[in-house]
């Protein structure tokens, strides 16, 4: 990332809403840190952050070390010296008119900078905190706004947000995170369809059986159990996360990395998504909950224990088979699955391409199809399945092999995080990877049909046990069961030798 240094010219000033959040100590200030390290920001640039809990800019300074230390080996001491000189830190509370004052001030000296907004805080109060921004006059052609996910519960509340920010910042203006974009491979799909022509020419219904999508995570709810039982796996990752990665792997080639060009493009696959009815939702989809499990390390509680509930119908877990109608994608089935408390925590893309359509082999041992597995965390690689034959005498046999790039092969520099890439892209202008309104409109709009046909056809969770890999079979015809990555195999593999 050393190179990208000399593209940032403008000096910014960073505001922080939420500026003691745990998405702020955990993510924010981390990729602040790293990019000061790397010489992409500088001393020149200024960080407000703003929170309710009465702190003094030193008592802030100690606990965000303290907390930096938890998410960053061997704190280099000078960085953190830089980066607490350009923190300020300001009690403010969005309704008291007297607090607001010393915020505008901090702005007087300082006219002609980038101004970003990064608002770290529940979506329900985007629309007041930017109606503050306007009124106190702080917002200008330099500023932009930084919105997290999950903007709202559904199609309605994430237009009247929209909405409301919309009243005092351009679309041009408006960033939406979605972080899985800033991750370095999810950024790689685009360069593996799009700088290689070996790929784009079967990259089709002609070519491709079906499609896989899967974010598996290991952990459960957490300590965010209240935050969690309002959404659900669908709202919390399918609506986003795993909707733009499809999105990425089957839009058309846009014509330039221009960010509209971009967007149009992934726009086109949301708006070709097929809804779901109350004839599909039975059998092309999963929802599911943990229970608890047991693992080698001990006992998992169950997601009930998790939230610290007597009931909840909220799911843990998604599966699901879905369409996209059009031309390129006539057919072909797209598997999308997710959820917490698995065996592993992985996420990959697995593009199954069709069978041969004859086998000229006396052996008649069924030849595997070709497939590209493109492993996405915790450990990046990307795998091209082919059929090889077996040396020696006898005739034609032949196997599976896979040909493998392992990104900690190749590359031994640290893989920034992507909080990283998208704060700087915020501070360039850069709207590529944040997601366009009308996107986040049509993911919601595909997003309810299985929302009213979940709840009209009153399809339940189906339990299952913290650690395993829960029900998603369920939708998959045999021949095109989960793909169990070769990369897993190793793992468990490992595992029992160890033992
Ligand atoms: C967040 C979800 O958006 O993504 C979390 O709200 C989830 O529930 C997280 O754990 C997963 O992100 P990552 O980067 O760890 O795969």
């Amino acid at each position: 990332m050393k190179n990208l240094a000399s593209e940032i010219k403008t000096h910014f000033d960073l505001v922080i809403f939420g500026g003691d959040g745990d998405l702020s100590f955990r993510k924010i200030y981390p990729a602040l840190y790293y990019r000061l390290l790397e010489k992409q920001i500088s001393t020149e640039d200024r960080i407000l952050a703003l929170a309710r809990k009465k702190l003094t800019n030193e008592e802030f300074g100690a606990v965000l070390k303290a907390e930096l230390s938890k998410h960053i080996e061997s704190l280099d001491e000078k960085i953190l010296a830089n980066l607490l000189s350009i923190i300020t830190y300001k009690v403010v509370d969005i309704n008291n008119s007297k607090e607001a004052t010393g915020i505008k001030k901090y702005f007087e000296k300082k006219g002609d900078r980038v101004r970003a907004f990064y608002l770290a805080t529940p979506a329900s109060i985007f629309g007041q905190i930017s109606s503050f921004l306007g009124q106190l006059g702080l917002i200008n052609d330099n500023s932009r706004v930084v919105l997290e996910k999950p903007l709202g519960t559904d199609l309605i509340s994430s237009e009247e947000i929209n909405d409301k920010v919309a009243q005092y910042f351009k679309e041009s203006q408006i960033y939406r995170i979605d972080h899985y974009l800033g991750k370095e491979t999810v950024q790689n799909l685009m360069v593996l369809r799009f700088a290689n022509n070996i790929f784009e020419r079967s990259w089709n219904a002609q070519e491709i059986d079906n499609i896989q999508i899967t974010v598996a995570e290991s952990l459960g709810v957490g300590t965010r159990g209240n935050f969690y039982d309002k959404y659900g796996a669908l709202k919390d990752m399918v609506q986003n996360h795993l909707l733009q990665l499809l999105c990425l792997i089957a839009m058309e080639p846009p014509i330039t990395l221009d960010a509209d060009q971009v967007r149009d493009e992934k726009l086109k696959v949301l708006k070709a998504l097929r809804p779901f009815t109350k004839e599909t939702i039975s059998t092309d989809t999963v929802r599911g909950q943990y229970t608890r499990g047991k693992t080698k390390e001990g006992h998992l509680p169950s997601y009930l224990e998790d939230i610290d509930k007597y009931d909840s119908s909220t799911e843990t877990f998604v599966a699901l088979k879905t369409y996209i109608d059009n031309w390129r994608w006539s057919g072909v089935p797209i598997y999308l699955r997710t959820g917490k408390r698995m065996p592993h925590r992985f996420s990959e893309i697995v593009i199954n391409f069709k069978h041969v359509p004859h086998n000229i082999f006396p052996e008649k041992k069924e030849i595997d199809n070709n497939k590209l597995t493109i492993r996405l965390q915790p450990e990046e690689r990307i795998e091209l399945q082919q059929m090889v034959k077996i040396p020696g005498p006898g005739g034609y046999r032949y196997k599976p092999f896979s040909l493998e790039l392992d990104y900690a092969d190749h590359f031994n520099d640290r893989f920034p995080d992507a909080y990283e890439r998208l704060l700087m892209d915020v501070v360039r202008g850069n709207q590529t990877l944040f997601m366009r309104r009308d996107e986040v409109k049509a993911s919601w709009e595909w997003v309810e049909s299985i929302l009213k046909n979940w709840k009209s056809e009153k399809v339940p969770n189906i339990l299952y046990e913290a650690g395993t890999k829960g029900p998603g079979d369920l939708i998959m015809d045999e021949a095109r069961a989960w793909v169990k990555s070769r990369h897993i195999l190793k793992v468990q593999e490992r595992k029992t030798d160890e033992d």
